[in-house]
């Protein structure tokens, strides 16, 4: 079958983790270890494979193991689909991060071409009930592992619309310095939304009918209220322009693709899903990256590489030995976290297991 899995794994110099190197075997990864032992660190590496700031939205200097400083590294072999790749991603000291794939230069979107990737953080736990940038980020990252030309999309988007804000800010009132940033905004905001809603319309699709324990999120796209839904080029090109003198008073861009917000609920209860339980929530979160997994295996030839911190937290028992018995139906490599390797039991040897621990303040990483 082909898969889509890290078969090694270096680590150089990057947070808790001062040199480290993997062997893996395509099966899921069980990662446990104490607090503070560099778990989250082994999450965050392998994240960086993939377009953006990685798990934790670090900047590159922040990532790079303290007191030394002296830049960080991460190599791999990723074999994706019918092909092995060496990868490698690293940054000097208050240089942006760079990318090789076969030692040759390359971009983080031909990365993420070939590492399609996604993930769900402890800070996820409260993603239905806080802000819209966090239900906006969480499916741009499902958005990006279908369509890798989305994070570039979404780049020129926040660019132009940066440069436009400071025209606002600068109370500029000339149409014409406007009119080339909004044309912009609205080839590549059409571009960002089209790619979201196609997102989601697979996410649906992948829900319905799957024989899985997790619960169906019912899933739409929204601009707040108070602000039109525009979403061609045309409409979106119309909805700046209108926008000016509301956006000059606000002194910031009051429409478009970054104000949209994704609504979630619990289909089988008709139950917002801001309005349910903890482990509800949790729940839901977890179907959408299994339907993301399952859409991917369809539509790219193989699951993608998923990443969960601490993923038995709300979890009880029998919904964590079905999710490990879905990922391993999926044929995923999971990246999972957890305080002990009790809560990986049920893998058995499905998984490899790895244990970190602390050594005066270096991680040290065994098979467990
Ligand atoms: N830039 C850095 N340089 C050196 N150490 C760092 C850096 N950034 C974070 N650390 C340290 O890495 C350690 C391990 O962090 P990590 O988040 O991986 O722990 P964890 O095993 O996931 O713990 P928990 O179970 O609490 O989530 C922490 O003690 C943290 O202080
Ligand atoms: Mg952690």
């Amino acid at each position: 079958m082909p898969r889509l899995a890290l078969t090694k794994l270096t680590l150089s110099h990057i947070r808790s983790h001062k040199t480290a190197r993997l062997d893996l075997d395509g099966r899921p990864v069980a990662i446990f270890g104490a607090n503070g032992a560099g778990k989250t660190n082994i999450l965050e590496a392998v994240s960086l494979f993939s377009p953006g700031r990685g798990l934790r939205r670090a900047a590159a200097d922040e990532i790079a193991r303290q007191p030394e400083a002296l830049g960080w590294k991460v190599t791999g072999v990723l074999q994706s689909l019918h092909q092995v790749h060496e990868i490698a991603t690293w940054a000097e000291p208050g240089a942006a991060r760079q990318v090789t794939i076969d030692g040759k230069a390359a971009s983080q979107t031909a990365l993420g071409r070939i590492a399609r990737m996604v993930w769900l953080v402890p800070s996820m736990d409260r993603l239905w009930i806080e802000g819209a940038d966090g239900r906006r980020r969480f499916l741009d990252r499902m958005t990006l592992s279908f369509d890798p030309n989305h994070a570039e999309n979404a780049l020129i988007y926040d660019k132009a619309m940066r440069e436009r804000n400071r025209l606002l800010r600068d109370q500029v009132r000339d149409a014409h310095w406007y009119a080339a940033l909004e044309a912009q905004m609205a080839q590549a905001g059409a571009a960002v939304i089209d790619a979201r809603a196609s997102a989601v319309a697979r996410l649906m699709s992948a829900q319905a009918g799957a024989r899985t324990a997790f619960p169906v999120a019912d899933l739409s796209l929204d601009a707040p209220d108070g602000v039109v839904w525009a979403d061609t080029e045309a409409d979106l090109a119309e909805a700046f322009a209108e926008s000016r003198p509301r956006d000059l008073q606000a002194g910031r861009t009051l429409v478009g693709p970054h104000r949209i917000d994704m609504t979630g609920v619990y289909a089988a209860k008709g139950t917002p899903a801001k309005a349910c339980s903890t482990g509800e929530q949790k729940a839901l979160l977890i179907s959408l990256i299994l339907a993301n997994a399952r859409a991917l295996a369809e539509d790219f030839g193989a699951p993608p590489i998923v990443l969960l911190d601490e993923i038995a937290a709300h979890l009880d028992a029998d919904r964590r030995a079905a999710l490990y018995d879905e990922i391993c139906d999926l044929g995923a490599q999971a990246w999972m976290t957890g305080t002990g390797p009790e809560l990986f039991a049920d893998l058995g040897d499905r998984a490899a297991r790895l244990e970190v621990r602390d050594d005066g303040g270096t991680s040290v990483i065994a098979p467990g």
